[in-house]
């Protein structure tokens, strides 16, 4: 590797080292039955691994049943999701070196819809869905149902599912475990004035309204093993006036580090449908660079980061520690070869993939598509 392409130095996190400093960003396939993962799974994350990013983080996994987005949702509540978890990570290790994290999370009163290409709306319990739950019974929008508060048996069911999804994790297999705290979820919606409006300990100011998230990283960072690194993913705005705010994400950030967590990747939006989100490339790194300088967290950055060039100045002008892309990757799974042409580093490719380095094969150009994939004219 080049010693001065950031995107390429390795990252030590505890006790485990990423290669380099991209990660392939948690992106449901909602392709699991009964929240176990299919063959699906396995030809999709092994596809992922196979050009040599740091991290691959499995996609939203929930950690009880009524906590998944759709019925093709991952769990981890089952001993059959367990080992279907387990020989994914197992095969996919085989394929490559990345580190594979796993994301957990409750979905609250944005669980029980359907498929995105079924439409994404909700899916009522008279065709297979099931009753939500949320920190105050308010419906995520209109022809959404009006979920069940989370009364106090709720709290220690679910600080107690997130800690047993922890511990399966860990008997996965899993290097590094995210916690799904963004984009409108359970525990998001703790977080976030617009949908917790309780009148208990655990609504009314920050402090309330981070409490059950925290307890629950508590809970996980206990029995998670201390060799391993622990990450959250936050919605660093709400994009809403009287929304979470980036002030509070700073602040709940610090507390979480207080906690135990590694580092934070900076997402932001979906506590309610009809916000409008200022979606350009790199939009959500300005956020990231906060929360690194003021919680002093190891940072990742997401959203519409695409481009190496782009990608490589977001961690060499210190915006963040890493990057994670969701969609460049889905659209080239070997986006880190690319990468590696175009800021001159030397990528690692699989012996059986070894053939298509640009020494050994004249087609290859810098930065894209073989030139022989373009049609001859
Ligand atoms: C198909 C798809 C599924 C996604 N599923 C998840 C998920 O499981 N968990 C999550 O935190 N974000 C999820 N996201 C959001 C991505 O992780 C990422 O933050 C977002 O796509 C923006 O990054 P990008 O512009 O690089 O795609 C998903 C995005 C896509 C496109």
């Amino acid at each position: 590797m080049v010693a001065d392409v950031h995107l390429f130095e390795p990252l030590t996190v505890r006790d485990v080292t990423f290669a380099n400093r991209i990660a392939v960003a948690p992106m449901c396939q909602y392709s699991a039955v009964d929240g176990v993962a299919q063959d699906w799974h396995l030809q999709h994350y092994g596809s992922l691994v196979a050009s040599g990013p740091g991290l691959v983080v499995v996609e939203a996994t929930a950690v009880a049943p009524e906590g998944r987005i759709t019925p093709g949702c991952l769990g981890i509540y089952s001993d059959a999701a367990v080992a279907a978890l387990a020989h994914l990570v197992a095969t996919i290790k085989r394929f490559g070196k990345a580190r594979i994290a796993l994301q957990i999370g409750h979905a609250g009163r944005k669980a029980s819809a359907r498929r995105p290409w079924e439409g994404g709306t909700a899916l009522p319990v008279s065709e297979g869905g099931w009753a939500t739950i949320a920190p105050s019974a308010l419906p995520f929008g209109p022809g959404w149902p009006v979920p069940a508060e989370v009364g106090a048996y709720d709290v220690d069911r679910l600080r107690h599912a997130f800690a047993d999804a922890a511990i399966r994790a860990d008997g996965a297999g899993f290097d590094a475990l995210e916690i799904h705290a963004a984009h409108g979820y359970l525990l998001h919606q703790f977080l976030s004035p617009v949908t917790n409006h309780r009148g208990d300990v655990y609504g009314g100011p920050l402090d309330a309204r981070m409490r059950f998230p925290l307890e629950v990283v508590r809970s996980v960072r206990r029995v998670w093993p201390a060799g391993k690194p622990l990450g959250i993913r936050i919605s660093a705005t709400d994009w809403l006036p009287d929304g979470f705010s980036p002030d509070e994400a700073v602040a709940f950030v610090a507390a979480c580090k207080g906690e135990g967590v590694d580092y934070v990747c900076v997402s932001s939006g979906g506590i309610s449908g009809d916000v409008r989100i200022p979606v350009a490339p790199g939009y959500q790194v300005d956020l990231a660079a906060r929360i690194r300088h003021e919680a002093g967290i190891l940072t990742r950055a997401v959203g519409l980061i695409a481009d190496p060039r782009q990608a490589e100045q977001v961690l060499a002008t210190g915006q963040a520690d890493m990057v994670a892309l969701g969609r460049a990757f889905l659209d080239d799974p070997r986006w880190v070869w690319r990468a590696a042409r175009v800021l001159g580093a030397v990528p690692a490719y699989p012996p059986q993939y070894v053939r298509v380095r640009p020494d050994l094969w004249p087609g290859a150009r810098p930065g894209g598509a073989a030139a022989a994939d373009r049609p001859s004219v």
